[in-house]
């Protein structure tokens, strides 16, 4: 008897709890006031409360910067996947590229130059200079030491992980591979088309 008493009281739990499930709120769609929306329960009506004076805004961790909710957990995956390869997790398409050459010119070009010899202008004027990305070490060096460096820095050069996120980052080692094939490419490896191009160009003439 008391077997079928317990066995009822756990059914009974079970059906309760399973009705608390499709009660639960879904937090991303609750009822809620988005920034800066219209609101009749302050005098300004305005949702949003003014910034206490001389308050500064401040967010750390890996959900910082984005959105809340579901789109900030996908982001924040797509960060975390990003930054556990080992290598560039990426296909070397002409927009991942031209992503990476739009980022490195904003934040790598200012000391490792246009063409990545360590000849950029803040080296120019004073600040060290860093070793060319043609060297020999920085051929054969893997993806990841080059991930790795703009996510902790190196040395005298600062890491710049808040500022450029983990896809962001790979986008970049990508398009530091191509500068240095623009300058060691192994002619013999080329599609033969290339070649034929190649082998049209007059000398002094670019394209
Ligand atoms: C303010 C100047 C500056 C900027 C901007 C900068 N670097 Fe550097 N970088 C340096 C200096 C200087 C070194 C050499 C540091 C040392 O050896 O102490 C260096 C070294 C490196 C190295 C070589 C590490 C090694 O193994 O020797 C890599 C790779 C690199 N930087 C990548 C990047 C990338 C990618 C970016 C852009 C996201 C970037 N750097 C932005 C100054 C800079």
């Amino acid at each position: 008897m008391k077997r079928v008493a317990a066995t009822l009281l756990s059914c009974c739990v079970a059906v309760s709890l399973g009705g608390c499930e499709k009660a639960k709120q879904d937090m991303y769609d609750q009822p809620k006031y988005k920034p800066l929306s219209r609101s009749e329960l302050f005098a300004d009506g305005n949702s949003s409360r003014p910034l206490p004076q001389g308050s500064v805004p401040y967010s750390q961790g890996p959900f910082a910067g984005t959105s809340s909710g579901r789109k900030g957990t996908d982001e924040v995956g797509k960060d975390i996947a990003a930054a556990a390869a080992q290598a560039n997790p990426y296909p070397v398409t002409m927009q991942l590229l031209l992503r990476g050459r739009q980022r490195y010119q904003i934040y790598c070009m200012p000391c490792h130059s246009a063409v990545g010899d360590g000849d950029g202008l803040i080296a120019r004027r004073g600040f060290p200079h860093p070793p060319s990305y043609h060297d020999e070490r920085l051929r054969q060096a893997p993806d990841r030491h080059f991930f790795d460096v703009v996510t902790n820095g190196y040395g005298v050069m600062y890491p710049y992980a808040d500022r450029v996120d983990p896809p962001d980052r790979w986008a970049i080692v990508a398009y530091i591979r191509a500068l240095q094939l623009s300058q060691h490419a192994d002619v013999s490896k080329l599609p033969a088309d290339v070649l034929e191009r190649l082998k049209a160009i007059k000398p002094g003439e670019t394209q």
